[in-house]
């Protein structure tokens, strides 16, 4: 399914087009006879072809403040079977932001928004049936951080159902820019909650990579670039036989839980270009060990930037494996017989993840068995664990010591926006290290805080900050969530049969919030309840979640034991389906119940007299062009030969309607022909 690629400022760009070359060398676009679905699938997702000629539009749109970047990328395309689309193309006149976030988000992003919105809309109309976005840009410089984190904020405001992926550049540590360290924890900060899942790469890290493994003896940027595009094409290309439900199966399995979103991507073999032709025959067991042995904690040792060869020493052999909420691991190539079992208990070893992380949500393995890059193996670990928390921490603490030394960044017109900065701050510093910032707390504001929660419930924000003026809403909002986590963690344990005495001591958590006895999904519909406004139709993806973190978090019966109702696949497919993404097909015990919970809802609401309600079920069952709801016909796809579908004649059409779980919310004919 489509993707929409939005670049900011110049890293965002750069990385962008490598991603695209890489992706069209990966497929051989335009100049392969090689008509596989893999193909077909990485043309829908990125590509648009042009009606003539061998050539390709990236599905990308690229926003700078200065022409300069983009003049250059498009030098680099002639002789490509790919190129940007030129009306894709938005810069502003009048100079870059000189590397000032404020600049960015105060003065250009607002200047470029309609410009990069209108664009974003056409492209829409290109597309059968849009995914989401993936916005690439770096943290440090003004236009990637600060129109980037404008623009996307913006976007989500228009498109909340929509997936938004964001690939963020962090800086290098020794600094080339002096408000890099601001710039990052701003953009970090804006981004939170309208990203669905962060892919975070180190300009640190890649170096080492390209220093130590591509053998690179000075590097430049492009090394790092030809880096972050591999790992990116090595998830983002298809990965299995069930086209369409990649990145939806991808990004459910990393970030799913709404406080853990920051994944990286561990990959191998990375060696010379010069020595491709001399590629060494590894093993999938030995590519899988060094993919876990990334994962160690070893003194500050990045096993990614090592030979795969290299072994713990007996001095690391004890070391203790971060702790991962979840992990994707992805193997290209060859066949990989029985290593793929091996493969599951490898990485199913408890000692990696937090007990909360439930037994089928830790780790999940694709195989795809054609080539990357004509490699023979390639594996990629997507994995979102607490390392990369050191490298945000230093950051957030540098750029937290420069505030409190009074360093302000102004706006470029000597306007100082220090609230930006402080807010900020609040999100995501607690984000790293939540319990040092709570047990700050003076008692007596600890104690107004739990005075205006009897009073007023966790909800009212606006009260609770009357009731403790000392505290921002951010710093109250930040409490509110750690007390909720820490409450979520001792009741799952304890509903385990374990007693988590040492969790709730530690927090010392006032029992006005913490609804203990209340299961997790009745904390969901609660949390669900208050922040939705009265008769508003969800468009937000806090119910879609709900849904999700119920088929991954509750421990659901067997189907066996409910007459082949299967519960978890029927959340999850509730799920998708609000998402907008095609759910996996439901057993036919599991959509007859579906099925038969709507119509009762329904009577249930009839007899109550629901109104409301009531318009909004009949919504989501009458499909109509006058609801809008429905997209604008994009015109027609262009398919490769060989997957252009077989025309199902009316008789077939109705027959296939009638297969068990085909369709199981019974939309019309007429609109799934369509
Ligand atoms: P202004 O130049 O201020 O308008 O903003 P910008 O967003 O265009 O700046 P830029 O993207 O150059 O951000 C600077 C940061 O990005 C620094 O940390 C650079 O190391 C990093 N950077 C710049 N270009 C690249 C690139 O091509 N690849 C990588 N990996 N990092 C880059």
């Amino acid at each position: 399914m489509p993707m929409i690629t939005l670049q900011f400022g110049q890293c965002g760009n750069q990385v962008g087009h490598s991603f695209f070359s890489l992706l069209s060398r990966d497929i051989k676009l335009g100049y392969s006879n090689e008509v596989s679905l893999y193909c077909q699938e990485s043309v829908d997702n990125w590509f648009q072809k042009i009606s003539d000629g061998n050539k390709y539009l990236a599905r990308a749109i690229l926003v700078d403040t200065e022409q300069k970047v983009i003049n250059d990328i498009k030098k680099k395309q002639s002789g490509l079977h790919w190129e940007y689309n030129s009306n894709n193309v938005i810069s502003s006149k009048g100079g870059g932001t000189g590397n000032n976030w404020a600049f960015g988000y105060g003065k250009k992003g607002p200047e470029l928004k309609e410009t990069v919105l209108e664009c974003v809309r056409k492209n829409i109309e290109d597309c059968d049936m849009l995914h989401g976005f993936v916005n690439i840009l770096s943290c440090a410089g003004g236009t990637g951080s600060g129109v980037g984190s404008y623009i996307i904020e913006e976007l989500y405001s228009e498109y909340p159902s929509k997936l938004f992926i964001s690939s963020v550049v962090l800086p290098y540590s020794a600094g080339e820019v002096i408000t890099q360290n601001y710039n990052t924890v701003l953009t970090l900060a804006k981004l939170y909650d309208v990203t669905d899942m962060f892919i975070v790469f180190s300009n640190d890290q890649l170096h080492k990579m390209s220093n130590s493994l591509l053998k690179k003896d000075s590097v430049i940027l492009q090394d790092l670039n030809d880096l972050i595009a591999m790992k990116l094409g090595s998830i983002f290309q298809p990965i299995s036989d069930t086209p369409l439900y990649n990145f939806n199966d991808i990004i459910s399995q990393l970030a799913a839980h709404i406080e853990y979103k920051f994944v990286t991507i561990k990959s191998a073999p990375h060696y010379p270009e010069e020595n491709k032709h001399f590629e060494p025959g590894i093993s999938w067991n030995l590519l899988s060990d060094h993919m876990k042995q990334t994962l160690k904690e070893s003194e500050g040792i990045d096993w990614e930037t090592k030979s795969i060869k290299s072994k713990l020493s007996s001095r690391h052999s004890q070391t203790q494996y971060v702790k991962c909420i979840g992990n994707v691991l992805i193997t290209r190539g060859e066949e990989m017989q029985d290593s793929g079992a091996a493969l599951a208990s490898t990485f199913n070893d408890i000692s990696m993840y937090p007990q909360w992380v439930p037994e089928d949500a830790k780790f999940q393995h694709f195989h795809q068995n054609r080539k990357y890059l004509e490699m023979n193996k390639f594996i990629s670990l997507a994995t979102n664990n607490s390392s990369i928390y050191h490298a945000i921490n230093g950051i957030s603490e540098n750029a937290w010591k420069v505030y409190t030394h009074k360093a302000h960044v102004t706006s470029g017109r000597g306007k100082r926006l220090p609230k930006h900065k402080i807010d900020s701050y609040a999100t995501v510093q607690p984000l790293l290290n939540r319990s040092l910032t709570f047990s700050e707390w003076p008692e007596s504001e600890k104690l107004a805080l739990l005075e205006g929660l009897k009073r007023h419930g966790p909800y009212d924000l606006d009260s609770l900050c009357e009731a403790v003026p000392g505290k921002s809403r951010d710093n109250i909002k930040m409490a509110l969530a750690m007390w909720w986590k820490t409450a979520r963690t001792a009741m799952l344990t304890s509903s385990r049969g374990r007693k988590n005495v040492e969790g709730v001591k530690k927090a010392n958590l006032p029992k006005v919030i913490l609804p203990v006895e209340k299961a997790p999904i009745d904390q969901w519909l609660m949390k669900l309840e208050n922040s939705q406004a009265a008769g508003s139709s969800c468009q937000s993806k806090l119910l879609a979640r709900t849904l999700l973190y119920i088929s991954k978090y509750e421990s659901h019966p067997r189907p066996e034991d409910c007459n082949g109702v299967d519960f978890k696949a029927l959340y999850e497919f509730m799920y998708a389906m609000m998402r907008g993404f095609p759910g996996k097909n439901l057993n036919a015990e599991t959509s007859a119940y579906l099925l038969k919970s709507i119509k009762d809802i329904e009577k249930f609401m009839n007899e109550r007299g629901k109104v409301q309600e009531m318009s909004f079920l009949e919504k989501t069952q009458r499909i109509t062009e006058q609801d809008k709801v429905l997209r604008t016909y994009g015109g027609k796809r262009v398919k490769l030969e060989s997957a252009v579908e077989p025309n199902l004649d009316e008789k077939k059409f109705k027959e296939l309607l009638e297969i068990p779980g085909f369709n199981p919310l019974k939309v019309k004919a007429e609109l799934l022909k369509k």
